[in-house]
């Protein structure tokens, strides 16, 4: 394992607001001994410093940032139909808007500890029943999910000022879908999931390319590949999904939907 000191500010990030929650000037801590400024001496760090982080800003709706050209405000009446449709066509924004993998999502899961754990994964299916991703099961994710089966998910579409999060219980789907998605994948994409212990540790980026040069030997190129064994999709079935879009002045539009039981409730909330 190789290890790094972690520099001056365990705040990481953090060291940006709560360097905002300074505004009246000085320093604010919530460390004893560690102060915050937004005119901290970062300079010799690499990258932005703490005071260009904190003056990152764009603005939305008629400041900067819309969605596509005359767009509506959001409101709760684009979700009489449900949150399918509205999802779909939003979904279909970021495609035409040409948001790299506008499929994209980051999907949040807890640990043993109850701990949130977050990292992207594509969403590669959507119908009424939920949203579907595939993953390697004995993956931290795929673990987490097997012990706490609750995930949320977020679409974040920035140039189109658009996100969507999901929330519901999450289970494994049936060996014929997965089947039929790991069929479509490229030979690369299914050499490399039999190839990854996803989540484990491993020594180095020369163990990891033996890994795949060992599979590519064991499958054929005239061979069918199969499923790796516990490898497939998760699907999240909403109970809560959130959309927001981005307005001026941070009066960004957020709606909510929630399912209680047979129905679903719609509500409007402070950005
Ligand atoms: C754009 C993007 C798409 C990704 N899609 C997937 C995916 O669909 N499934 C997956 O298992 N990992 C995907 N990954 C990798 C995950 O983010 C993550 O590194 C990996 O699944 C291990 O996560 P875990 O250790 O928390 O289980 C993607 C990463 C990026 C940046």
């Amino acid at each position: 394992m190789v290890s790094r000191s972690g520099g001056d500010d365990p705040a990481g990030a953090g060291s940006v607001s709560k360097t905002l929650a300074g505004v009246t000037g000085g320093t604010v801590s919530a460390y004893p001994g560690v102060a915050f400024s937004a005119v901290s001496s970062d300079a010799e760090q690499p990258g932005p410093a703490n005071h260009d982080l904190a003056a990152m800003r764009v603005g939305y709706g008629h400041q900067g940032i819309a969605g596509p050209s005359e767009e509506s405000d959001l409101d709760a009446e684009q979700l009489t139909d449900g949150w399918l449709p509205l999802m779909r066509r939003w979904l279909e924004d970021a495609v035409e808007a040409g948001i790299p993998e506008p499929n994209a999502m980051t999907l949040g899961t807890v640990d043993e500890n109850g701990h949130p754990c977050t990292r992207t994964v594509l969403c590669k299916g959507l119908s009424s029943a939920g949203v579907l991703f595939f993953t390697n099961y004995d993956s931290d994710k795929g673990r987490q999910l097997a012990a706490v089966p609750y995930a949320s998910a977020t679409f974040t579409w920035v140039p189109i000022a658009k996100q969507i999060t999901v929330r519901g219980p999450a289970e494994r789907v049936s060996a014929e879908v997965t089947d039929e998605y790991w069929h479509s994948r490229p030979r690369g994409s299914r050499l490399g999931a039999w190839a990854s212990e996803q989540s484990r540790p491993i020594g180095s980026r020369t163990e990891l390319d033996a890994a795949l040069l060992h599979v590519a030997e064991r499958f054929r190129v005239d061979v069918d590949i199969p499923v790796r064994p516990n490898w497939g999709g998760i699907l999240i079935r909403p109970e809560v999904v959130e959309f927001w879009q981005g307005r001026a002045n941070r009066m960004h539009n957020r709606i909510r939907t929630s399912r209680h039981g047979d129905g679903w409730t719609v509500e409007r909330l402070q950005p």
